[in-house]
């Protein structure tokens, strides 16, 4: 495995590969589900790229920029294992120049995640946008977990016409049922365990749909009900284009949830 730090080593590579390049970018901190994406595309392509790059413009002020875990030297070990091609670690200062084209993500990036976070998808949409120029990925893999993100990728993908395969890759979760994030480790032992009432509520939620309800506030209830203790931020019910629905849709609804622990909000949904 090469670990590249500037643009144009990557590039001067890039220009000499004609195989199906495979593109994971992340932030760091890898864990079993970033490992899922990389076997994936490991299987999928003939070149694998990571990059692992904690990305200013999609963090808020007054946010974990500052604090969000770096493991790079376990991040390394990771990808070496993991049979990665090459590993991307950019400074700030590669990526960004003190102007910038900004990107604009459209009206339904300011809903649920956007509305905790305004401006926080212009940010990863930006980032991966920089990210797909320098790498020129064949197929680019995304967890399911950011749901919101996935869906505003693929619309970039398909309105800026950018010649990229999107591939959405399943949640993996811990055995007991939590999403895996990087973000988990802020846990206290007390909030991880209340944490497992996400999934819980989720697989209640898809259990009532396979014995036939389709009422989308009557499943709001029953989760909400499960996570009466917690501080829930959102519960919501969406299409895959993340337009509000009151019946559930067989193969195009989402169910999504996001908590706060003390500073830490958890994100986990479920596709139905
Ligand atoms: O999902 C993430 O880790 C980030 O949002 C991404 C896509 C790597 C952009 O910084």
């Amino acid at each position: 495995m090469k670990i590249l730090k500037t643009i144009e080593e990557l590039q001067d590579i890039r220009k000499n590969i004609n195989s199906n390049v495979g593109f994971i970018p992340t932030m760091g901190a890898l864990h079993d589900g970033h490992i899922s994406l990389i076997k994936k595309a490991r299987l999928e392509n003939e070149i694998v790229i990571v990059s692992i790059f904690v990305n200013p413009t999609q963090f808020l002020p007054g946010e974990d920029l500052n604090t969000y875990p770096r493991k790079d030297e376990a991040d390394k070990k990771i990808c070496e294992l993991c049979k990665v091609d090459y590993l991307f670690m950019p400074e700030i200062s590669t990526m960004y120049s003190e102007e910038e084209i900004l990107i604009k993500a459209p009206n339904k990036s300011y809903i649920l995640e956007g509305l905790a976070r305004p401006g926080h998808f212009d940010g990863v949409l930006q980032v991966v946008l920089k990210l797909f120029g320098i790498v020129q990925p064949t197929n680019a893999y995304f967890g399911k977990k950011d749901a919101q993100q996935l869906s505003l990728i693929t619309q970039m993908v398909k309105n800026l016409f950018l010649p990229i395969n999107i591939i959405p890759c399943e949640i993996v979760r811990e055995n007991d049922g939590l999403a895996m994030s990087s973000r988990n480790v802020y846990l206290s032992n007390e909030q991880r365990a209340d944490a497992l009432l996400l999934s819980k509520s989720l697989y209640l939620a898809a259990s009532l749909v396979a014995k036939n309800e389709r009422d989308t506030s009557i499943l709001t209830n029953k989760i909400s009900e499960i996570m009466k203790n917690l501080d829930v931020e959102y519960i919501a019910i969406v299409d895959r284009e993340f337009n509000e629905i009151k019946t559930i849709e067989l193969n195009n609804t989402i169910i999504l949830i996001v908590v706060r622990f003390g500073q830490t909000r958890l994100l986990d949904n479920i596709w139905i």
